[in-house]
Order: structure tokens, then sequence, then C-alpha cells
């Protein structure tokens, strides 16, 4: 693909007018790198509140209709239901529109294949946004574990909590497409949420060798399924060793600006460790980052630790790298197919009773 840099504002239209449209429009407010020039719903009632955001921007019922309408559109921004994700990006990028989607990419390796394939077939751009990487505790979390701080890395720990109280509300239409994807197998916190975390590992220390896991579920509702308890391990080629434990509570009230999960992140080193107190809710009232080493526990207070704020980074740095291409994507689509793998590696391992899965082995 030969990327030709933008130097004049990028024309994005917004594709899916939902929950996290909420966040993920915070990257374009006031931001000189792009112009809004479409929005896209087919929920009447939606784009017409979205709509006040942006009074100059034309509103559709579908990418068709705006593709038809010639309007020019560089890049869109796509906030669609997962299981659209396969279907409505190929066609967004034979448009011939770079595009940030949310994740997950896509449910398998052979939907994986056909938004590769279409993004190569356009000459377009494919990003898979991982706001975590933009979330400046992790991103301190990260800048610790390589200066040495707290020695070699050991090991890396990650815990949630889904809640059931508390937090924003979500619309029962956003929930409907999770309805959705438990039923193809795709469960709420392992896959959905769990694309972010597995992310930080990859992020944090590279590829995986080996996956083992075990995946439980809990019937929360009629038809209502929640994979938890569920636990993960895995090492990294570099022979990091990572677990990431999931438990349900479903009675606990979780104070959340967005969703009700309390998590942490700890990585252990040989002369300390550092860990990430919060996330996406307000779970361990403390400052989000703590670093214990040499028999010192240094906290940091003045971090960006507003979960929405990542939102925003990963947007602007999306809508920066359009002008320059340059840097890391955050995710490319290939770098979001490791994601994709290392969660099906630990699907392919808990069905197979907890036995270890080479995710660069799956078909
Ligand atoms: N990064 C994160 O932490 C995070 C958090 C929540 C959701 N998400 C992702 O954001 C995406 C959207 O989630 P949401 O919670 O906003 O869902 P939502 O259901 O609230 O919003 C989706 C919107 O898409 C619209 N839509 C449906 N079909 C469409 C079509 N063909 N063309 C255009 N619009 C269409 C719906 O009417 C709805 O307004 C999903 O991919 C989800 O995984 C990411």
């Amino acid at each position: 693909m030969s990327f030709v840099p933008y130097d004049r504002p990028v024309r994005a239209a917004f594709i899916g007018l939902g929950r996290i449209y909420d966040l993920n429009v915070r990257a374009y407010v006031g931001n000189p790198d792009v112009e809004v020039v479409a929005l896209v719903d087919p929920d009447e009632e939606r784009r017409a509140r979205r709509q006040s955001d942006w009074p100059a921007a034309r509103v559709f019922a579908s990418a068709a209709e705006l593709a038809a309408s010639g309007i020019g559109v560089d890049a869109a921004e796509v906030l669609l239901p997962v299981p659209l994700h396969a279907d409505g990006v190929s066609e967004l990028l034979s448009f011939g529109w770079h595009v940030n989607m949310q994740k997950p990419m896509c449910n398998d390796l052979a939907e994986a294949r056909r938004l590769l394939d279409a993004a190569q077939a356009s000459g377009r751009v494919l990003r898979v946004m991982e706001n975590y990487l933009f979330y400046e505790p992790l991103r301190k979390l990260k800048a610790v574990a390589e200066s040495g701080e707290i020695g070699e890395v050991s090991g890396y720990h990650m815990k949630m909590t889904g809640s059931g109280l508390g937090g924003w509300e979500v619309p029962i239409s956003s929930f409907l497409p999770q309805l959705e994807q438990m039923q193809r197998g795709r469960g709420i916190l392992v896959f959905d949420d769990g694309w972010h975390k597995l992310s930080t590992a990859l992020w944090l220390f590279g590829p995986v060798r080996e996956v083992r896991a075990w995946i439980g579920n809990t019937p929360v509702g009629p038809g209502v399924d929640i994979d938890a308890p569920s636990t993960i391990v895995w090492e990294h080629e570099s022979g990091v060793r990572g677990v990431w434990d999931i438990t349900l509570a479903m009675d606990m009230y979780l104070r959340s600006d967005y969703y009700t999960n309390d998590e942490r992140w700890e990585i252990t080193g040989t002369k300390g460790y550092a860990r990430v107190n919060r996330c996406t809710g307000r779970g361990i009232q403390q400052p989000s980052l703590e670093v214990y080493a040499d028999g010192v526990l240094r906290a940091y207070h003045a971090l960006d630790d507003d979960w929405a704020s990542s939102f925003r980074d990963s947007g602007r740095h999306w809508l920066r790298w359009l002008h320059t291409g340059e840097g890391p994507l955050s995710w490319s689509g290939e770098e979001a197919v490791d994601v994709l793998r290392f969660a099906l590696a630990a699907y392919a391992s808990s069905a197979a009773g907890g036995t270890g899965v080479n995710p660069a082995q799956l078909g």
C-alpha cells in the first residue's frame, strides 16, 4: 500500500452514532486535522441528535447512500455493532475510504483475511483502534517497566471483575449485538472486553508463543450468558508469563462514568512491582499507578486517568497519522489479527481442556 499523507484536513464520516460515539467524538472536536463531513446511522433520532455536534455535516441512513451522494470522504470512523464489522468495513474500504474501526476486529480468521484483502484491494489503510494503548496510566506503566526501575520483568497479572450495578446507561439496543456475539461463542468479557486486555500484553511484552485457558459461563438471565469465571494464562516469546483472571460480581455496585469494570494491571519485576489500579470504572480510589521498588512505594497522582481521554488520544493519533504516515497505527490490521489469534488460542485451549495452544499455528 502506498499511502500519501494529507496536507489538508481529513474529510471524515462517522459510521454508527450509538453509545461509544460519545467518547470517540472527543478526538474530533476542535481538531484542525479533520473536517467531519457526514454522519451515518439508520436510526433517525440518533442522526438528528448527533447532527447538533456537526451542523455542517450531511446525514445519511446508510454508508451506501453517502458513497452515492458525491460528498468527498477520506476516512471513516467506524462505530458499528460488532456483528456488522466484517461486512460493513469491507464495504467502506471498497468505497475507497481509510478506516478507523473499533474492536473486536471480527470473529474469526476467515473474516480477518477478508478485511485485510479488502484494504489491500482498495489501497486504503485499515486501523483497528486500541484506546487502552493511549490510557496514560498504562503508558506510564510501560515506561516504568522499560526503565528498569523494577528490575527485569518476571510476570504480568491482569484482573477484571465485571459488576452488574453502576455506570452509564447502556441502551438495550447496544446490548443486543452482544447477545448475538454470545450465541456465536464470543463472550462480552473474554472476547469483547478481553480484546483490550490481550492487546496490552502484546503491546508490553511482544508475541505470545503459548496460551492456556479455562473459560467459564454464568447465565444471568434468559439467553444472557456471561463468560466468567475465566482464567487465561500465556507465555510470551521473551519468556514473560502473563495471567488474566475474570470474575463476575453481579450485585456489586461500582462507581463509574462509563462501564462497570473493576480492573488492574500489575507487572512484577525482580526488584519490585508497578500496578495500575483502575481504568474504566472508579474501583480503587488510590492514585491510578503505584510503583514499589527498593522498599519505597511511589504513587502517581497527576496522570490523566479518565478512561475517555484514551479515546480522545487514540483518535487524535489516527488523524495526525493520516497527515504524516509515520509511527505505529496502534493497531494496524495485521497487528489486530495477532490480538484475534491470541483470543482464538484461548478458546481453542479451553475447548481442549486447557492444553497449550500456539496462536501462530491456528489455521
Ligand atoms: N474501545 C472500547 O472500549 C469500546 C467500548 C464500547 C464499544 N466499543 C465498540 O464500539 C462499537 C459500537 O459500540 P456501541 O456500544 O456504540 O454500539 P451501539 O449499538 O450503541 O451503536 C451502534 C450504532 O450503529 C448503528 N448502526 C447499525 N447498523 C448500521 C449501519 N449499517 N450503518 C451505520 N450505522 C449502523 C446503530 O443504529 C447504532 O446507533 C462496537 O464495535 C463496540 O465493540 C468499543
